[in-house]
This record gives structure tokens, C-alpha cells and sequence, in this order.
């Protein structure tokens, strides 16, 4: 019987009593997109847009992922598969707590992402594509790496020696280029209230 093989389940509360208690809905909003496309700008925003309303939501993306839980990963193909599936494991678990879990992460490749998908489960996943071409990303190059990678000193760099492939569905574009981060905030905000409202 499961109930042997975890019994622990039967004690612990459930998803329900935790989203009671948060007077919300957990969902996972995955954010992809380039390198310096403006994800964690997005995220930093949102976050604070959902607190300001009392929405508990938490951010995952690469500061605060690669260097403790995933620090023993790089950037080949492998990794970054392994970088995903532990991410989307935590924020899975988050989920499950009734918690806004804000993923930003290049996830470079529609099967990547379909594996973060399918780890947290498709009902509680929204795919947001933050649509900055590569020419402004390199323009801004914020960390200095397009210009490293372009004399071949960064490897496999999404972009410019590893692939990127854009969503085809996502649930939501954003277009950082001449619009300002607050509206982009404030429109995902829209975006995700009704997702995240108990009825
Ligand atoms: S992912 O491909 O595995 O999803 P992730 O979002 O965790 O990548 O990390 C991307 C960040 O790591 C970039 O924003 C950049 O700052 C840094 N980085 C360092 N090396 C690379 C690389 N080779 N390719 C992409 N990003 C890199």
C-alpha cells in the first residue's frame, strides 16, 4: 500500500490547506529568454507588484540557483538539462504550498521547457517568452559575456555558440525594446491575478 511506502503523506497538510492559508493559488511562472533579455528585471518587478498586493510569491533564477543548489553545474547541454529538472523539482515543491514561484531562466530549448513543464505539471505552468532580439542583448551585454563569448573566451553561449529556440506557444510575449520595465510588470501582473485567485 502507498500509505506504507509514505506515510508521512498522511500526516502532512495538504496543497489546499496551504493556499487557504495564502488566500491564493500556486502557480509556477517560467520566464524565458536570452541572456540580458530582462528576465530577472521582470521578475524583481512582478515580485514586488505581488507583494504590494499581498501575494506571496518567491523568485528562482540563475544568482541565486547556480551558486548554492546547482553550483556544481556549467552550461553544456547535459547541464543545463540537469540545471532545469532541479529547478523545476523546487519549484514544483512550491507550488505544491500554495507559493508564486517565478522561474527566470534562458531554459534554451523547447524540450527543455516541456521538461519543466511536465515536472511541475501543465496546469500550474506559465510560459512567458521575454522577447529581446540578440542584437539588443549584446547591445546591453549588462555582464560583459557577448563581448567574452564573441572572442571565445565563454563557451557554448546561448546566442552566439549554443542554440536558442523560441517558444511557438507561449502563454505570454513581452517585448522589452522601447517600452518601459514597469509597464512589462504591470502587465504580466495583469496577467497572472486571475491565475492566482482562490474563488
Ligand atoms: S540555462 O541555459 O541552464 O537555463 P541559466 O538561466 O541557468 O541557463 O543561466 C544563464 C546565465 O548564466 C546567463 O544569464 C549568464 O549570465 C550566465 N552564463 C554563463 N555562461 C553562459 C553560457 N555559456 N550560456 C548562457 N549563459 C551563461
Amino acid at each position: 500500500m502507498s500509505g506504507h511506502i509514505h506515510p508521512i503523506h498522511e500526516h502532512l497538510l495538504g496543497r489546499t490547506a496551504k493556499e487557504a492559508l495564502l488566500g491564493q493559488r500556486g502557480v509556477c511562472v517560467w520566464m524565458t529568454g536570452l541572456s540580458g533579455s530582462g528576465k530577472s528585471t521582470l521578475a524583481i518587478g512582478l515580485e514586488r507588484l505581488l507583494h504590494g498586493q499581498g501575494r506571496y510569491a518567491v523568485v528562482l533564477d540563475g544568482d541565486n540557483v547556480r551558486t548554492g543548489i546547482n553550483s556544481d553545474l556549467g552550461f553544456s547541454a547535459a547541464d543545463r538539462t540537469e540545471n532545469i529538472r532541479r529547478i523545476a523539482e523546487v519549484a514544483k515543491l512550491f507550488v505544491q504550498h500554495g507559493a508564486i514561484v517565478i522561474c527566470c531562466f534562458v531554459s534554451p530549448t523547447i524540450a527543455i521547457r516541456e521538461h519543466a513543464r511536465g515536472i511541475i505539471g501543465a496546469e500550474d505552468f506559465v510560459e512567458v517568452f521575454i522577447d529581446t532580439p540578440l542584437e539588443e542583448c549584446e547591445r546591453r551585454d549588462v555582464k560583459g559575456l557577448y563581448a567574452r563569448a564573441r572572442a571565445g573566451e565563454v563557451k557554448d553561449f546561448t546566442g552566439i555558440s549554443a542554440p536558442f529556440e523560441p517558444p511557438v506557444e507561449a502563454d505570454l510575449v513581452i517585448r522589452t525594446i522601447g517600452r518601459a520595465k514597469e509597464d512589462n510588470a504591470t502587465e504580466l501582473l495583469n496577467f497572472i491575478l486571475p491565475r492566482v485567485t482562490r474563488n
